[in-house]
């Protein structure tokens, strides 16, 4: 049987907590115990219910979860469109909360840029490619910089996401997946620190949501723009290194992968490893698969280890 540490080791390490740093202080995107409660004919709907996420600058990852989780309600606070209830959010140092109705408006045209679903709602229908690409830096106060770098600036974009043979082209002249790559091209057009996407290949073939899905790997590496994808499908997701599964408005659970290399064969392999989201509260959530695996409901038996915690089903039954 291995020692267990005494309280007066487990008090010392809980004492050692206060000289941490904030919750996500070195995070591009801080959502703190996040809410957001909708009324709706006198019904209230908690869409979010103390979500808590961090995202590192860089960051190329996906958001998964079934309808209804409370995904949309997270882009929308992300974007500035939608304000949450309660909690904290920041985003590139910039309270979201807070913000005035001014600084709101600058962070939707210079910090965010979003890709959404509907093909429709990312592209002016009257305006080409090249247009479409250059009108955000024309409204974020760029015109100092002048038309032509302007017209400069949008075609090296539609060129980084291979479309630039559209560039005199209108929506209706393009198929979907050239449209949601200029899309990308215009949430890029102010340079943001955060590219938002709320299923940006939900229209899609699976073929062109993988070109699509390329497009934002560019982006992402080639720009160092962080990006968020919600996504439905699978083959997305496990493309990126970091999933993260959200259930009844919280983060659940989260899949990281990373790539291994055979130091014999030199092969190369993606292992991906499942984690829970552990809250201040010390409160975690099974996955529902895992607790039913083993028949664990309402209580379960807790051990610490010197390495770990064992998470046992309720053996006091009938004692
Ligand atoms: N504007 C709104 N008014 C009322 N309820 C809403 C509104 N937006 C979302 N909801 C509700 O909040 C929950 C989460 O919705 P949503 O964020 O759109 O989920 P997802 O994008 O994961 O499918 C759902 O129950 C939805 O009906
Ligand atoms: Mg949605």
């Amino acid at each position: 049987m291995t020692s267990n540490p005494t309280l007066a080791e487990l008090a010392g390490r809980v004492g050692a907590d206060r000289d941490r740093p904030a919750y996500g202080h070195d995070a591009l995107i801080t959502c703190d115990r996040l809410v957001r409660v909708f009324t709706a004919d006198g019904v209230e709907v908690q869409a979010l219910q103390g979500l808590d996420l961090l995202v590192r600058e860089g960051e190329l990852m996906a958001l998964v979860g079934a309808s209804g989780s409370g995904k949309s309600t997270l882009m929308n606070i992300l974007a500035g469109l939608d304000t949450p209830t309660a909690g904290a959010a920041r985003v590139a140092g910039r309270d979201l909360l807070t913000m005035t109705a001014r600084d709101r408006l600058a962070y939707r045209r210079e910090v965010v840029g979003f890709v959404w679903q509907q093909t429709a709602r990312n592209l002016l229908p009257y305006l080409t490619s090249a247009q479409n690409v250059a009108l955000p830096m024309q409204l974020a106060g760029r015109s100092r910089s002048g038309r032509r770098v302007r017209a400069e600036r949008a075609l090296e974009l539609l060129e980084l996401l291979e479309v630039a043979d559209c560039r005199d082209r209108r929506p209706h002249e393009m198929s979907g997946g050239q449209q949601q790559r200029v899309a990308i091209a215009v949430a890029l057009a102010c340079d943001p620190s955060v590219l938002l996407a709320d299923e940006p290949t939900g229209e899609l073939d699976s073929h062109t949501a993988e070109q699509i899905f390329a497009a934002f790997r560019t982006a992402n590496e080639r720009l160092g723009t962080t990006i968020v994808i919600v996504t439905h499908d699978q083959a997305v997701a496990s493309e990126v290194r970091r999933t993260v599964a959200i259930r009844d408005g919280r983060t659940s659970t989260e899949v990281l992968r990373r790539s291994e290399v055979d130091a014999d064969t030199g092969h190369e392999t993606v292992v991906a490893r499942e984690y829970a989201m552990l809250d201040r509260a010390g409160r975690l959530q099974l996955p529902a698969e895992y607790t039913k695996a083993l028949n664990m409901r309402d209580r379960v038996a807790l051990e610490l280890e010197p390495d770990h915690i064992a998470v046992r089903p309720d053996d006091s039954e009938g004692r």
